[in-house]
């Protein structure tokens, strides 16, 4: 063993006791809060981790690309980009489709695409950003997606694309959106960051939601399925699309060689592009005006080791959604409860609850007497994002956006739903503790 070798083993070692005697799980403490979501991860992130800090390549290297290989096998598609955010994975995959390379099919400004408002903003900042035009339309219970039956009066001479995400991990109707899709030649991204590992029976084969749309995005975000700390990804299948995706994430430039590498792409003094000069340095010819929405090394190497646990962490998730499932099961006229989209199969973020008109106590009353318990409790994001001051001026004006139907649902999500965690971090006894909390709403009612 080399000397370098013997010191990294040394350094792994101490890495894996310092997990052991530091963040390794205990059982919950008296009075201790009860997250609805957080990192799950063992000395193998953190190994991962310091072997990348020794490496010291930091910015995006081999981890990335390691990475990006592992997370696109996994959700059955040919490319993933790896990024900083699910924001920027979000920004990126909806730029990407304003492309000129695109042609007739580029978004252009004032084109519309359909989306909905029980949303996570960032799902519809870049269409406003951009200066499409985002078309709402209402979702439904107890699914809490788009109402696809909606999707037709939405359509107009102007919708370019479809925009949505998987509820909290319930997946939309894949099947009628991509049809509807397909048959008006438009485009689906897929928001999957709250639903990695989401299986959806489409066209007679199940498949991971986020293999689906034509672009599709992920989160990697603490609470998300897997993580990275900060970070995001955006997949496809489609050559074109995706160096259109590299370009705009790496600073618009029209070069595939990876940092650090010059000339793979074979003609480094030999092309022309614009009106440049020919031969003028591929590396830094730009055919988009782009960002650097790259993440670092350091972020891919716990990816790397997260994503092996993602299979168990799904499972947990399925399981703990099974438990307060049956567990509130007698409480059903108290609560709307939470039903997987037909031909699905979930990998739940949370557990929706929305109160009845008829149930002795508000939502803001159960979120109070839970939050008083120590369990933690998250609205469904935005409720209805129209009705958020970032769109005080676009409502006062009634331009840059539109609305189909009067989005009742929505409304209705934003005054009486809200959810719990379901993540791999609640063991037996947190579980516990929130199921006693939730009867104890419901019985001293
Ligand atoms: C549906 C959805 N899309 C996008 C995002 C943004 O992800 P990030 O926090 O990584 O920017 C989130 C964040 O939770 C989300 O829930």
């Amino acid at each position: 063993m080399s000397r370098k070798e013997e010191l990294k083993a040394q350094i792994l070692d101490l890495v894996g006791a310092y997990y052991d005697e530091v963040h390794r799980p205990k059982p919950r403490r008296e009075g201790e809060r009860v997250a609805y979501g957080g990192r799950v991860f063992d000395g193998e992130e953190m190994k991962a981790l310091a072997e990348a800090c020794l490496d010291f390549w930091l910015t995006s290297g081999p981890w990335s690309a390691t990475f990006e290989a592992d997370f696109a096998r996994y959700l059955g598609v040919e490319r993933c980009a790896f990024v900083n955010s699910g924001s920027s994975a979000n920004l990126l995959a909806f730029m990407a489709l304003t492309s000129p390379t695109l042609g007739d099919r580029a978004i252009g400004r004032g084109d519309e695409v359909i989306t909905v408002a029980a949303a996570f903003p960032t799902t519809v900042a870049p269409l406003v950003q951009f200066g499409a035009v985002p078309v709402f339309v209402d979702v439904t219970l107890p699914t809490y997606n788009v109402d696809a039956g909606a999707l037709d009066e939405a359509l107009s001479d102007r919708t370019k694309a479809v925009f949505l995400a998987h509820t909290l991990g319930n997946p939309f109707d894949v099947e009628a959106v991509r049809t509807f899709c397909d048959r008006h030649g438009l485009w689906l991204i897929e928001d999957n960051c709250d639903a990695l590992g989401s299986r959806v029976l489409f066209r007679g084969a199940w498949r991971l939601t986020g293999s689906l749309g034509h672009l599709a995005t992920s989160s990697f975000y603490p609470p998300h399925h897997m993580t990275t700390g900060e970070g995001g990804a955006v997949c496809d299948s489609d050559e074109a699309l995706h160096r259109v995706v590299l370009s705009l994430r790496d600073w618009g430039r029209d070069c595939r060689c990876p940092s650090g590498t010059d000339d793979l792409c074979g003609c480094r003094f030999s092309g022309q592009f614009g009106t440049l000069p020919r031969g003028y340095d591929h590396k830094y010819v730009y055919s988009h005006f782009g960002y650097n929405l790259k993440a670092t090394d350091l972020q891919a190497a716990i990816g790397v080791a997260q994503l092996r646990k993602v299979p168990a962490f799904v499972e947990a998730r399925r399981r703990n959604w099974k438990i307060l499932r049956e567990a509130l099961k007698p409480w059903e006229d108290f609560f709307i409860l939470p039903e997987a989209t037909e031909g699905t199969d979930p990998s739940w973020f949370g557990f929706l609850l929305t109160v009845r008109p008829e149930a002795p106590f508000s939502r803001d009353g159960a979120v109070a007497h839970l939050e008083a318990k120590g369990i933690q409790t998250r609205m469904l994001f935005a409720g209805n994002l129209l009705r958020h001051p970032c769109f005080d001026a676009m409502r006062a004006s009634g331009q840059g956006y539109r609305v189909v139907g009067d989005l009742a649902t929505t409304d209705r999500i934003m005054k009486d739903t809200f959810w719990i965690g379901v993540y791999p971090g609640l063991d037996g006894t947190r579980m516990t503790s929130i199921v006693e909390a939730l009867e104890s709403l419901c019985v001293s009612a």
